[in-house]
């Protein structure tokens, strides 16, 4: 079924008090574009400036206990996720992530790996070097934007071929819930590996990683859940622990699984430790609340952008802090599109927003978070209208 959603007349939210102090960015411009790279709030900043000095004033004393103070910071961020700590390893970002996973896994020739083209580009790429040195193949499942279910889509797509589906919870150009609970058994009882890329989850979707138990699992801290860059967290099932092959040989080799993907020799390891102030700092503002605030004023943007562009919105995000619009026919359509629309956003109408190409019509994203005010979206849908005009 495929058709243009309906959006509810959400109003904006009120902000919420002290939230958007703790951020520093340059009020010169409106960040609407959260999702790509998040935003430190500046207690976690200091957080780690603290442990960098500490790690100066005596890099020795620091390093000697470092890797038992890695796992207390894991073991301190697993409730975000409802997970096991010893089932989880920090990692620096979801591009390791997918790369530790993908040598992992043993391919042989004639095998596939199942994605979408809504999937992160570099992702699929990754999956494509792999397939490629074992005689294996990527298979891209096309979900046309305006799909409201892209299940049957993917699930429609299994052949007996097919070893692992490499999906993303929430996709990055289209701002949509993919890899949902009730897919991933769907894939699993057809024996499929389920391979998640949840860059976008953790801070924005409560906790799901049980329910659905994908076999590997990656989200980033360092987009929604205010975590200094680069900071990650790869969820491994029981069965595949043992077979995890680090990037790096490291002295936590023969611990194994999360201690020798963890460690990666002399390294700073200073974000990770602050990850759990950047928890805080989110329960502190009320991780609900949060939530509620910035899918209210995603939905309120969006529903501006479509009101004062005419463009329409696409499906599948209600409950996100990310929504995302089609641009006309001929716009952004390709990398250099990419480049000149964001580059005229930002300089004319000072917005940072993503957009990703599409054949048809490229996609904006706008993303919402507590440091955003309606009227940052009010004018750039009021200018967007404009510059899509001009042309
Ligand atoms: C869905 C998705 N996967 C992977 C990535 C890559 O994340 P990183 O650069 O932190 O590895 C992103 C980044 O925006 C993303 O949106």
């Amino acid at each position: 079924m495929t058709e243009t959603p309906e959006l509810p007349s959400a109003d904006a939210p009120e902000p919420i008090p002290g939230a958007a102090e703790l951020f520093t960015l340059d009020p010169a411009v409106a960040h609407l574009n959260h999702g790509s790279y998040g935003a430190v709030p500046a207690p976690v900043r200091e957080a780690q400036r603290r442990l960098s000095a500490e790690q100066e004033a005596d890099p020795d004393a620091f390093f000697a206990v470092l890797p038992e103070r890695v796992a207390a910071a894991r073991t301190e961020l697993a409730p975000v996720l409802g997970a096991d700590p010893l089932g989880l390893a920090l990692v620096s970002n979801v591009t390791e992530a997918v790369a530790v996973v993908l040598d992992s896994i043993p391919f042989g020739p004639g095998d596939e790996i199942l994605v979408t083209d809504h999937g992160y580009g570099v992702v699929t790429r990754a999956a494509e070097r792999r397939a490629a040195e074992c005689g294996a193949r990527v298979r891209v499942v096309p979900v046309p934007l305006e799909l409201l279910d892209p299940a049957p889509a993917v699930l429609d797509a299994v052949t007996e071929r097919t070893k692992v589906a490499l999906l993303d919870r929430i996709t990055s150009p289209t701002a949509r819930e993919l890899a949902t609970p009730p897919l991933l058994r769907a894939l699993a009882e057809r024996g499929v590996l389920t391979m998640v890329d949840a860059a976008h989850v953790p801070g924005m979707l409560a906790p799901d990683l049980e329910v659905g138990r994908p076999d590997f699992w990656f989200g980033n801290l360092h987009k929604w859940a205010f975590a200094p860059r680069p900071t990650a967290l790869l969820a491994v099932t029981e069965a595949w622990r043992e077979r995890i092959r680090p990037l790096t040989y490291s002295w936590e080799h023969e611990h194994g699984f999360p201690f020798n993907v963890e460690w990666r020799g002399t390294a700073d390891y200073t974000g990770w430790l602050a990850a759990p102030t950047a928890l805080r700092v989110l329960e502190g503002l009320g991780v609900e609340r949060v939530r509620e605030h910035n899918v209210r004023l995603a939905a309120y943007g969006q529903r501006r952008l479509v009101e004062l562009t005419g463009l329409p919105p696409l499906p599948g995000s209600e409950r996100l802090a990310m929504r995302a619009v089609r641009l006309p026919a001929g716009v952004a359509e390709d990398e250099a599109g990419v480049r000149q629309l964001m580059r005229a956003v930002g300089e004319r109408l000072g917005s940072r927003v993503a957009v990703r190409p599409w054949v048809g019509g490229g996609v904006l994203r706008i993303s919402a978070q507590v440091y955003n005010r309606a009227e940052e979206y009010e004018k750039l849908a009021a200018g967007l209208g404009e510059l899509l005009r001009a042309g």
